[in-house]
């Protein structure tokens, strides 16, 4: 069974997160989410619309994702990788180069990411909706 990971918050779940969690689980066979916590995502100066437990439930629900785990901190993938036997660490491209010192460990893959929607711009337009 080959392994997959990725890292990210994934707030507002949108159709660019889809297409980043389909393209990683062509990658291998099971593919493992680490969702930021609430409590990193303050460390990262973000705050998310639903909670990490709500985050956790929709993304359980999403046919690419095998498992998810907690991510609470920088430095902890290296670890993660190792203990969860994990072969890519799949992000988009706003992290290019960021998590090339993980390359010791495993194959680390950076995907071009679905062009004009985040959760930052999904936040900004519904403020324009009211
Ligand atoms: N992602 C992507 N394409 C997008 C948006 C996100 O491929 N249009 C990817 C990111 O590169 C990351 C993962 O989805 O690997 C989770 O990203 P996250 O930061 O949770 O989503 P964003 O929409 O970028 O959120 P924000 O606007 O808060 O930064």
């Amino acid at each position: 069974m080959k392994k997959v990971v990725t890292y990210g918050t994934f707030d507002l779940l949108h159709y660019g997160h889809i297409n980043l969690l389909r393209r990683a689980k062509e990658y291998g066979d099971y593919l493992i989410v680490a969702l930021s916590t609430d409590e990193f995502n303050a460390v990262k100066n973000k705050k998310s619309f639903f909670s990490f437990e709500e985050r956790k439930l929709i993304l359980e629900s999403i046919k690419y994702v095998d498992c998810i785990i907690e991510e609470k901190c920088w430095e902890q993938k290296a670890e993660d990788i190792v203990k969860n036997k994990i072969e890519v660490l799949v992000m988009g491209n706003d992290w290019e180069g960021k998590f090339d010192l993980l390359k010791d460990y495993c194959d680390v893959i950076y995907l071009p990411r679905t062009p004009e929607i985040s959760t930052s711009k999904i936040k900004e337009d519904l403020r324009m909706c009211r």
